[in-house]
């Protein structure tokens, strides 16, 4: 079992004070994180894995930019205080990373002069029609993917991201037509990659270079980094430097062909956040089925819907509230509250579910779920009308409310009863 690296007094204390379920971040983690990544020339923090406004904060204070997929998530980025804006020899602070513009993002990236990384050409047509003459990069679909899920695959002929590698040259010519320049760039081709596929990522970005020619700038390796989730993987983290090294191999063939340097970018996400999370839960009920022992406890899917989704595996502890020592293990399912069957965090993926070895555990014990800071509350929802729950961050031994618990009053206040 991984040891908690926040104080036992502290969460209880949090549980106490801001009640369950509760996002429990720990600031360290994540600079601890940032650090490891800061081997590449630039770190754009892809904020769809934990955008609360301090996260993405604290992760501009040290010193990385970030990437926005949405116009909700470039008014975030403003919001956490990155301008907008491209300045030449100047990495850009946002740059908005998509397939498609919807009509309310390429107004925000006209008004704010956001630098798009392109995932389908018909958005350099709607860029030129919006009267748009700005930088490009793109992102390329090479025609392969992987990811710790088919969910997360984000390359193949399967996949909706990027522009499919062989369109390159069309989109350069119909960029050039409208004025603008294709400076960079981008793979990703899924989430939780291994060396070997990377390996082949970073061939796939020295063919797309050749295609592109003289003008890249730019070549970003996307996001993707993996974190160990179970306890047999916290022992084989992912060399940073090697995955690096592999990356800067392939910038410096590259350079070699285009006669200039290259920069190059890194998006994570899940590696800057994941480990720092914690959901910390109460369990309410404790009922056998048959033979299967259940932990009920008053955190869902809407709070953390990774287990359900992909299946995903989270490490679980149980913290008593009444100091007494778990002594005794038993095989238990761990559930939420929602009426769905698929409410289950020990499941595997295609919701078979499976018990877990834990701690023989009681009503009001807390029950926490682990590395749950990335994609945790980012993907809540209001399901079952639950409220979103509060985020609080351990920053110089104080916990610190980064986000309220939504109340009743804000569940329902776009909600209009009409007359009939
Ligand atoms: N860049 C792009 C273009 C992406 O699409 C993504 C993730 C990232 C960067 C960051 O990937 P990361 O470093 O976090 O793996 N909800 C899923 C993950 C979906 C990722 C979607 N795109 C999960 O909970 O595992």
């Amino acid at each position: 079992m991984t040891k908690i690296s926040i104080p036992q007094d502290v969460i209880l204390k949090g549980a106490e004070q801001f009640g369950t379920p509760l996002w429990l971040y720990n600031r360290e983690t994540i600079e601890k994180a940032v650090k490891d990544v800061k081997v590449f020339d630039t770190v754009r923090f892809a904020q769809k894995a934990c955008p609360n406004l301090s996260i993405v904060a604290l992760i501009k204070k040290l010193g990385c930019v970030v990437d926005a997929v949405s116009a909700g998530e470039i008014v975030r980025a403003l919001r956490a205080g990155f301008k907008g804006g491209v300045e030449k020899g100047r990495v850009p602070e946002i740059v908005y990373t998509a397939d498609i513009f919807d009509r309310d993002a390429l107004e925000l990236v006209k008004k704010y002069n956001i630098p798009v990384n392109v995932g389908s050409p018909d958005m350099i047509q709607q860029l030129a029609d919006a009267g748009i003459k700005s930088e490009l990069t793109l992102r390329i679909n090479p025609g392969f993917g992987h990811g710790h899920s088919s969910k997360v695959n984000t390359g193949g002929p399967l996949s909706k991201h990027g522009v499919w590698h062989e369109q390159i040259k069309d989109c350069v010519k119909l960029a050039q037509a409208n004025g603008m320049w294709i400076t960079g760039l981008h793979m990703h081709i899924g989430s939780g990659s291994d060396f070997e596929h990377l390996a082949q990522v970073c061939d796939a970005m020295c063919d797309a270079s050749r295609r592109l020619g003289s003008h890249l700038r730019t070549i970003s390796a996307g996001g993707g980094l993996p974190i160990p989730y179970k306890p047999e993987e916290k022992g084989n983290r992912i060399d940073v430097n090697a995955y690096y090294k592999l990356w800067d191999d392939a910038r410096k063939k590259i350079q070699q062909s285009i006669g200039h340097d290259v920069s190059l970018e890194v998006e994570p996400g899940r590696y800057l956040v994941a480990e720092s999370g914690y959901l910390v839960t109460e369990i309410r009920a404790v009922k056998k089925q048959g033979e299967n022992l259940f932990y009920l406890v008053d955190a869902g899917f809407t709070d953390l819907v990774r287990p359900s989704f992909y299946g995903s595996y989270h490490e679980i502890s149980i913290l008593p509230r009444d100091g007494r020592v778990l002594d005794e293990m038993v095989d238990a399912v761990v559930a939420g509250p929602l009426c769905e069957s698929g409410d289950v965090f020990t499941q595997e993926e295609g919701g078979f579910v499976v018990t877990r070895k834990l701690p023989k555990a009681k009503v009001g014990d807390l029950l926490i779920i682990h590395d749950t800071g990335a994609y945790g509350a980012a993907m809540s929802s209001n399901y079952n009308s639950r409220r979103y729950a509060a985020e609080v961050m351990y920053t110089a031994g104080e916990l610190k409310v980064i986000r309220e618990r939504q109340t009743f009053e804000q569940m329902l206040q776009n909600d209009r009863v009409i007359e009939f």
